[in-house]
């Protein structure tokens, strides 16, 4: 018979993704540029379901029952668009090109009306889970059309992670939505990272905790708010120690943090809708801070002094508890506005696309199979179940509560660690939009007044209508411009 779907690009991702299509029931043909990948694929798991081998692209699309739907998982950019092309060339009207990729939301917007013009569908999915997610169950975030994904929703939907037997896949909206959500899916996954890393920083400062006397305290708050797949491979990682030297592990890895571009594309696109993203922006920089060898080597040489204030927490058993309490709240507190900030930049790209992205759907299926995945999701679809049109997750009663709960303790962390050199910019940026969204008013009319002053860019008053500008350089009377 023929074959349900194709895939093309055999590498890790592709791979897997073959293997969990094939031990689902569906008859997958593959393709692979060079063909020895085809070869070690099938010799290693061609048991496992039923794959065709295809050598090349005309014989995959041959094999593949219509209308064919070809999954593509090469690298993003240049070779997406070169396989894309490829099989445009040999499809027919009606059939689906699925890129699995990273790719960037606005190539995909491109490759769909290039390949719309021709009758074809092209559907941005983007897939979470890494290797493991993609053999036994991603997180998938499809965009494109929604006769294109009456085919193939049914199939992503049965490979997808499943959470309380409801699958972690839904159609995302049109054109590059699929690949958006994912990206900010990223920008989020650089956050969480990075207020992980802070609160760990932190305990080792504050309280002179090694790695794996850490890694004890985080693995114990998998238990609560803080249970997600993230925390508990921290613990994991904290947990492990080097076979060659015999110290912990994180000890030996050197501390510069690297990133393929999806945090950074999030923060691009923030700022060009106007998003303040800020603990996915702090996360994004703190990896680029790390990764500065000159500046640092500079700082360093010029010996640039900490003069700090020495910790406030009493050594006892009791004090240093409540500290670690204290983080414990911080972090629950940063993560929950890095993600509600997360959230605003999908309203604000739906809007600004036409998308209609379900957030509290986005949220369901990041509850399974992705970098994110945890139980907390569940109290942000329920957020936006109760209120879809939601304007600031944090203002939802359950998270208000939350977030307020821990209010004195996050200011406690961020204050002991400014007061003592330790680093703390996404807890920080965290906690300074907090208290910016919830503040009665804002240093902004200076800012305005300022404006007008230097540049007659005008400001509006708070006592009535209207735009106006000050003559500043005469006799300081006021006109309304606008009217
Ligand atoms: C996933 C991951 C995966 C990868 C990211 C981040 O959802 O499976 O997000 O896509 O981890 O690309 O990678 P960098 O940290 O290298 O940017």
């Amino acid at each position: 018979g023929l074959a349900d779907i194709g895939v093309v690009g055999l590498a890790v991702m592709g791979s897997n993704l073959a293997r969990n299509l094939a031990r689902n029931g569906y008859t997958v043909a593959v393709h692979n540029r060079t063909p020895g990948r085809t070869r070690e694929l099938l010799a290693a798991h061609g048991d496992e379901g039923a794959f065709v081998a295809c050598a090349t692209v005309p014989d995959l699309v041959a094999s593949l029952a219509r209308p064919r739907t070809v999954l593509v998982m090469v690298k993003a950019g240049d070779a997406t668009d070169a396989v894309v092309e490829e099989l445009a060339r040999h499809l027919e009207p009606g059939d689906i090109v699925v890129d699995g990729g990273n790719a960037h939301f606005l190539d995909t917007a491109r490759r769909e009306r290039d390949l719309a013009a021709r009758g074809l569908h092209l559907v941005g999915a983007g897939i979470s889970g890494g290797e493991e997610g993609a053999l036994t169950g991603p997180s998938i975030m499809p965009g494109g059309s929604e006769e294109a994904y009456a085919t193939l929703g049914p199939m992503l939907e049965r490979i997808s992670a499943h959470v309380d037997g409801v699958p972690c896949c839904t159609h995302i909206g049109p054109d590059g939505a699929g690949h958006y959500v994912k990206m900010v899916h990223n920008g989020i996954e650089y956050a969480d990272m990075q207020l992980i890393a802070e609160a760990y920083d932190v305990l080792r400062q504050g309280l002179g905790l090694s790695a794996p006397e850490i890694g004890e305290v985080v693995a114990g708050w998998s238990t609560g708010d803080l249970d997600s797949y993230l925390v508990e491979i921290t613990a994991q990682v904290l947990a492990h120690v080097d076979a060659e030297t015999g110290r912990p592990f994180v000890d030996v890895v050197a501390d510069a943090a690297e990133q393929k571009g999806t945090g950074r594309w999030t923060v691009q696109s923030a700022l060009d809708l106007g998003v303040p993203v800020t603990g996915i922006a702090e996360a994004t920089f703190a990896r680029a801070l790390s990764g500065s060898a000159p500046q640092r080597a500079a700082a360093r040489e010029a010996g640039l002094a900490a003069r700090t204030a020495g910790w406030d927490v009493p050594d006892t058993p009791e004090g240093r508890a409540a500290f670690v309490e204290d983080v414990r709240r911080a972090l629950y507190a940063s993560k929950v506005v890095a993600y509600s900030q997360g959230f605003d930049q999908l309203a604000a790209a739906s809007a600004e696309h036409g998308w209609d992205i379900d957030r509290g759907a986005c949220a369901r299926i990041w509850r399974g199979g992705c970098i994110i995945r945890a139980r907390f999701l569940d109290r942000i679809t329920q957020a936006y179940e109760r209120d879809p049109e939601l304007e600031l997750l944090i203002a939802d009663p359950v998270f208000a509560a939350a977030v307020g709960d821990g209010v004195a303790s996050w200011r406690r962390v961020v204050a002991q660690a400014t007061l003592n050199g330790v680093p703390v910019p996404a807890f920080a940026a965290s906690l300074a939009y907090y208290d910016g969204v919830r503040a009665a008013s804002l240093p902004a009319s200076l800012i305005q007044a300022q404006r007008d002053l230097f540049g007659a860019h005008t400001y509006r008053r708070t006592d009535r209508p209207g735009v106006f500008h000050t003559e500043w350089s005469g006799d300081r009377s006021e006109t309304r411009v606008d009217a």
